[in-house]
């Protein structure tokens, strides 16, 4: 679905993507998993074709190029900074969204109340997206991710600021997805949320640490925890940079 090959992005002589390779199947919930500054939304960016890549190649759905229209057609992206338009109301942000994946009219509407009805939104549609809450808005954006039905949903950093009960919702809303054939990829510096995905991804620096199930990643580090894996994984990682490359 995905495949990543040699990618570099720099920023004035830095790099945010650093030499990266990575494949990433269909059918799952895949996780992103790294700290603040580690290139997730770098990378998301690359992949959506928001950015150009330094150097190396990406592949969607093994033909198509970020950006192009197949490509865009088949994604829903949520990014992290606020994407919905706050002086239109619930229902019209789904709308205007859908209209700009060209859906039609007839199918649009019933589509856009049964994703308001998923994020349960339904009873708040005809409110102004400046009247709700911070959580309500991360929901509405979701709503208008996947409203044209995309292949595949990138959500980057979903439940940020997100209560607790509400993030569980969202995980529970992820999982009917993938039930029902959307491949999600996720970022998150959230542990436990990178405990609920079907494979995980360690970034730092711009590089790939580890790939794998969380159970994998955990029995790779010999620990019961994905945090313990991960603080392994980085120390190797530094260990590997030696001391003046080390990065905090
Ligand atoms: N437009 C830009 N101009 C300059 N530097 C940038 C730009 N975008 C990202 N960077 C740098 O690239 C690096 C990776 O940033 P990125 O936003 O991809 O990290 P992240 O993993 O998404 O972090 P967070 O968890 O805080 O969202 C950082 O050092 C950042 O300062
Ligand atoms: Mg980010």
């Amino acid at each position: 679905m995905l495949n990543i090959h040699n990618l570099t992005k720099r920023y004035a002589q830095r790099s945010a993507i650093d030499n990266l390779q990575l494949d990433i199947g269909e059918g799952e919930v895949f996780g992103l998993l790294g700290p603040n500054g580690a290139g997730k939304t770098t990378l998301i960016r690359l992949v959506m074709g928001l950015v150009r890549p330094d150097q190396g190649e990406i592949k969607l759905f093994d033909r198509y190029r970020p950006g192009s229209d197949q490509s865009r057609q088949l994604i829903g992206y949520m990014p992290q900074q606020l994407s919905v338009y706050p002086g239109l109301s619930v229902l019209e942000n789904v709308l205007f969204f859908g209209r700009i994946y060209q859906m039609r009219n007839h199918d649009l509407l019933q589509r856009a109340l049964e994703v308001l009805q998923m994020v349960e939104l339904e009873q708040r549609q005809d409110d102004l997206v400046s009247t709700l809450s911070g959580g309500m808005i991360r929901r509405v954006m979701l709503a208008t991710a996947l409203v044209h039905r995309p292949r595949l949903l990138i959500l980057d950093e979903p439940t940020a600021g997100v209560d607790p009960l509400l993030r569980i919702k969202f995980w529970e809303w992820f999982g009917q997805m993938v039930a029902a054939g959307t491949s999600i990829i996720v970022t998150t510096h959230n542990i436990s949320e990178a405990q609920r995905c079907g494979s995980v991804v360690f970034l730092r620096n711009g590089q790939k640490l580890e790939q794998g199930t969380p159970q994998q990643l955990m029995a790779t580090y010999h620990s019961d925890n994905l945090e313990a894996a991960f603080v392994a994984a980085t120390r190797k990682q530094s260990s590997q940079a030696g001391p003046a490359e080390t990065q905090a």
